[in-house]
């Protein structure tokens, strides 16, 4: 904002402003379908409240500053909460926190001994703020904050939800329930679930919801409460609003303690501290913890614990002084797409994707996201050029959700479908009832790649250093051209040498890694051959039915399908797979080679070497994986444990060894080499055969 800028000017950008704001705030908590991301909106408010601080008098009661939330639907019945729902002020950095508490301090009494000023932090959960009274114990409302002074009545969508206790207390030795009070909480979606309901979503060709949140929300917020019940909709308490008839208390940390005794869930990771740079300090640990939780946090909030000193700071606007939002980087942006482009998969299903103009999304730099399947593409309609809305929850594959109409520059054209495999150029085919493309050109090298990677990969055959990336030059340089051919490159080594980025010192290393991968256990090779529909866990009751390739080659549909946990689907992929020429080909070439192909006898009395022995592996060991020295260990009868104790017999040494090997040493516990390993076990002579 200029000196210059004439008043007139800013009431007309305040005017535009509000506009703007109560478009997308109907866009996101009427209709549950926002167009803008979180932070574009916050930007757009940010930019009022500075306007509206700089020009108190161009403050309007209506002004969307003036509000909290949203206003409630016309289709439920309201109500009026008896204690209003406040929102909550921001913070985005530690400075901004050290700012609230300077401000906080100021405005408490100067006799105050700072030791009663407590905080307790707790995770922001991002899905719908409720408020569920109980009369007698008994839950008579739930409804919605709304706008904090009217929300709407969605008590019988929220009985649905599981965790919400329909009687307090739960427990039989709970205390006895107050007269009346009314619990605060969010209601979410946990992570998983959110996923699966969208992954529904669009096979039922209905819209994704953008974000856990917006799907909590139009999840409570259904006409038929059937359709609530069906989602795995979860609530976490966070606050009492009234209580009448029950114990009183002079923290909100003892409230907390409060609910939990009634039987309320009560998030576990919330804590009390009374020293601020520990309120900093677990902040920062969850914004690291934040990708590997089950639920949506967009950041924490904290609270004076003291209800006393709460009283005193009191409330400002519609959010209160003692508490304060830490905000999370947003986990949905928008972004341009570059290009759409085409992913060929092992089985020769084509994926799109989008390649994006790189963006930052809740603190990871976002440049690709999937498109799912060319229906949904098509269906959404989106175009190379378009703004779009990208989401990333958890630690899932980035997704485009849908793109900005508003913002399409007017030139686009609507993607055309790939009538050619992008990788051999075959035409390519759309099966009946299917919504999966496929190349079926059994040469593509697009698809050997990927089966090539899907062979070696660590749930597979684990081959130790081979990576995509040798996967695509070893395809390219015409060295492979199935997977048994990963078994003859030792007879290829010079070619090898040729390639870009390979030393003897990698040769070496690949090839030994491809020899020690033969020892695998049967269900992994079974894995390994990448058969559509077996994955390790069938591999492995495949493997206990039938004990080797030739008899998994041999058993017919019916055979297949007496299996528990084999169904009609997976028995016609096996036979299939079997069937063709080409796979008896790579067969040939494993058995060749020498891969196992047979299960390992179950261990017996005189074949288990390794009986009654505790080994534990640390460092790098020149051939065999981690996992592959476990496998091996545990064949023989032993057992693998990750620390060194008195337990264990022998330390496994490897090169770059952990502090194991000083508590192993300290102990005086036995130290051997993988060549030692694998005479204990027998294996021995089998290996050094290698060249
Ligand atoms: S306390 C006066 N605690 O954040 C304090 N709110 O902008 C009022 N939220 O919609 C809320 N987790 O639903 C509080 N642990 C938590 C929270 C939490 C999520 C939501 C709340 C409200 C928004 C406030």
């Amino acid at each position: 904002m200029t000196e210059s800028r004439s008043k007139d000017d800013v009431a007309e950008r305040i005017a535009r402003l509000r506009a703007e704001i109560n478009y997308h705030a109907y866009r996101y908590y009427t209709l549950d379908d926002p167009i803008i991301s979180d932070a574009e909106y916050d930007q757009l408010m940010q930019e009022l409240r500075q306007l509206e601080e700089a020009y108190p008098e161009l403050i309007t009661p209506d002004s969307p500053t003036q509000r909290v939330g949203a206003p409630p639907r016309p289709e439920f019945r309201k109500v009026i909460h008896p204690v209003p729902m406040t929102s909550l002020s921001n913070a985005f950095n530690d400075e901004d926190m050290r700012a609230w508490l300077t401000r906080i301090k100021r405005l408490l009494p100067e006799d105050l001994p700072l030791d009663e000023l407590a905080f307790v932090v707790e995770p922001k959960f991002d899905g719908l703020a409720v408020a569920l009274t109980y009369e007698g114990g008994v839950l008579v409302r739930g409804a919605t904050r709304g706008d904090g002074v009217e929300g709407e009545d969605v008590t019988e969508n929220l009985r649905t939800v599981k965790n919400i206790p329909l009687r307090i207390p739960v427990t039989p030795d709970g205390p006895s329930p107050p007269a009346r009070i009314e619990v605060r909480g969010e209601v979410y979606l946990p992570i998983a679930d959110f996923n699966q309901l969208n992954q529904e979503q669009m096979a039922k060709g209905e819209r994704l919801y953008a974000n856990p949140r917006n799907a909590a929300a139009g999840s409570v917020r259904q006409l038929d409460s059937r359709i609530t019940a069906r989602r795995r909709l979860a609530f976490f308490a966070y606050a009492i609003g009234y209580l009448e008839g029950g114990p009183s208390f002079t923290s909100h940390w003892e409230a907390l303690g409060y609910l939990k005794e009634l039987g309320f869930p009560v998030s576990p990771d919330i804590r009390r501290t009374r020293d601020f740079e520990e309120v900093l300090r677990f902040i920062r640990e969850w914004r690291e913890r934040r990708d590997h939780l089950p639920y949506e946090a967009d950041g924490m909030v904290i609270k004076v614990d003291s209800l006393v000193l709460q009283r005193r700071l009191g409330i400002v606007g519609n959010a209160p002084r003692w508490a304060i939002a830490y905000k999370f980087p947003p986990r949905e942006a928008t972004t341009r797409v570059l290009s759409i482009e085409v992913n060929v998969g092992r089985t020769g299903v084509l994926t799109p994707y989008a390649v994006l103009e790189p963006i930052n999304v809740g603190g990871v730099t976002v440049r690709q996201a999937t498109l799912h399947n060319f229906e949904d593409l098509m269906r959404k309609d989106i175009r190379v050029g378009d703004t779009v809305i990208v989401i990333r929850a958890g630690d899932v594959i980035p997704q485009v959700v849908k793109p900005i109409i508003e913002r399409r520059p007017p030139d686009s054209r609507p993607y055309s479908m790939p009538t050619h495999c992008p990788s051999c150029g075959e035409r390519v085919i759309k099966p009946e009832g299917e919504v999966a493309v496929y190349c079926v050109n059994a040469a593509c090298p697009a698809q050997l790649v990927r089966r090539i990677e899907h062979f070696v990969s660590r749930g597979a055959m684990d081959i130790v250093g081979f990576g995509e990336r040798i996967a695509e030059q070893l395809v390219e340089a015409g060295l492979l051209s199935d997977v048994g051919d990963i078994y003859s490159l030792k007879d290829k080594r010079e070619r090898l040498l040729e390639l870009e980025g390979f030393g003897e010192k990698k040769v070496d290393n690949l090839l030994r890694a491809i020899e020690a991968s033969k020892q695998q256990p049967l269900e992994r090779v079974v894995t390994a051959l990448g058969i559509r529909g077996v994955g390790s866990v069938v591999a492995k009751t495949l493997v206990e039915h039938f004990p080797s390739l030739d008899a998994l080659g041999a058993a017919t549909e019916e055979d297949l399908q007496r299996v528990e946990g084999i169904g009609p689907e997976i028995a016609r992929s096996v036979v299939e797979w079997f069937a063709r020429p080409r796979h008896q080909e790579v067969l040939r070439k494993l058995r060749a080679a020498g891969v196992r192909t047979e299960a390992m006898p179950r261990v017996t009395e005189g074949a288990a070497p390794l009986r009654g022995l505790t080994f534990v592996i640390t460092g790098t060991l020149p051939t065999l994986s981690r996992d592959q020295a476990r496998a091996l260990i545990e064949a023989a009868g032993g057992k693998v444990t990750d620390s060194v104790s008195r337990k264990t017999d022998y330390l496994v040494l490897g090169e770059n060894p952990g502090s194991k090997l000083d508590k192993a040493r300290e102990l005086g516990t036995k130290i051997i080499d993988e060549t030692t390993l694998l005479q204990m076990t027998g294996q021995g002579q089998v290996l050094s055969t290698k060249g």
